[in-house]
């Protein structure tokens, strides 16, 4: 059970914003996807959760995305935009309630108190949303997701999280809480696909790495084979080193600067 992307492009206004991506996710896999600002990574979240207008074939566990109701797309995936503004004074429980409901889980205390205690957020339900901080506000998010994602495999097959830079606001000990929390979700069989702006948590936590570079995939495979110093410094447009590390893994630092 995969997400398959083919040959995908997208125009926003006059412009080809991406252009023929290929990208195969698998089940059981955290994918992640990097790349500069402005390379297409939101754009093509978007086209993935049929938000946004696109060419090309996007199929989830074998269904044409665009040719399942949105009813359907709620139980087999569960989005994290990059940014979700909100109007209203909702507090914490009504949002990740609203999760669980999409989802189609029984919106229960249980069901609530269970996903915010998985972000670190046990006791902030009766909170206002808007009185939190940056940081807060993301794991709500991702709580309100987790309760809509539900258990990692259904009825259906495996389920998706498919998160728009996850841990943008987060301090060093939530981010790898909320990796972890994408991997364990993986290694149950269900499907991650996540927008990183970190190399080195994609290079701890990603399976496979797609790079995306002006709209089109300047690389596709696993952390050793797309992080390269060479290739990074050139699609980021800075000296970048990669050092393997002695106890396994790597990390990606900029370059000494001369003098
Ligand atoms: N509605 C729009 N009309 C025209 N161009 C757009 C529109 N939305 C986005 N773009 C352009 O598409 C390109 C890709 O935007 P996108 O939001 O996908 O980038 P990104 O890789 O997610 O960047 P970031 O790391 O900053 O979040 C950018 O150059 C952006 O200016
Ligand atoms: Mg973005």
């Amino acid at each position: 059970m995969s997400l398959v992307i083919h040959d995908l492009s997208v125009r926003l206004g006059h412009r080809e914003v991406l252009t023929g991506i290929d990208l195969i996710a698998c089940a059981g896999e955290v994918t992640a996807i990097i790349g500069p600002n402005g390379s297409g990574k939101t754009t093509l979240m978007r086209a993935i959760t049929g938000e946004l207008a696109a060419a090309g074939g996007l199929s989830l566990n074998g269904r044409d995305i665009r040719a399942t109701s949105a009813a359907v797309m709620a139980t087999l995936r569960a989005v994290l935009a990059q940014a979700t503004p909100l109007a209203f004074p909702f507090t914490v429980a009504e949002i990740v309630r609203l999760g669980a409901e999409v989802g189609g889980s029984p919106p229960t205390a249980r069901v609530i108190e269970h996903a915010l205690a998985r972000v670190d957020l046990a006791g902030y339900g009766a909170r206002l949303y808007q009185q939190l901080s940056g940081g807060e506000q993301q794991r709500v998010h991702l709580a309100r997701v987790l309760a809509q994602a539900g258990a990692p495999v259904g009825p259906e097959g495996p389920r998706w999280l498919l998160l728009d830079e996850p841990v943008s606001a987060l301090d060093i000990g939530h981010q790898m809480m909320v990796m972890r929390l994408a991997r364990d979700f993986a290694a149950e069989g269900g499907g991650v696909v996540a927008v990183l702006h970190d190399l080195n948590l994609t290079a701890r936590f990603a399976d496979r790495v797609l790079l995306l570079a002006e709209g089109r995939v300047a690389a596709c495979g696993t952390p050793v084979e797309v992080l390269t110093g060479p290739r990074l410094g050139g699609v980021y447009d800075c000296a970048l080193q990669v050092v393997a590390l002695p106890q396994g893994g790597m990390l990606v630092a900029p370059m000494a600067e001369a003098g």
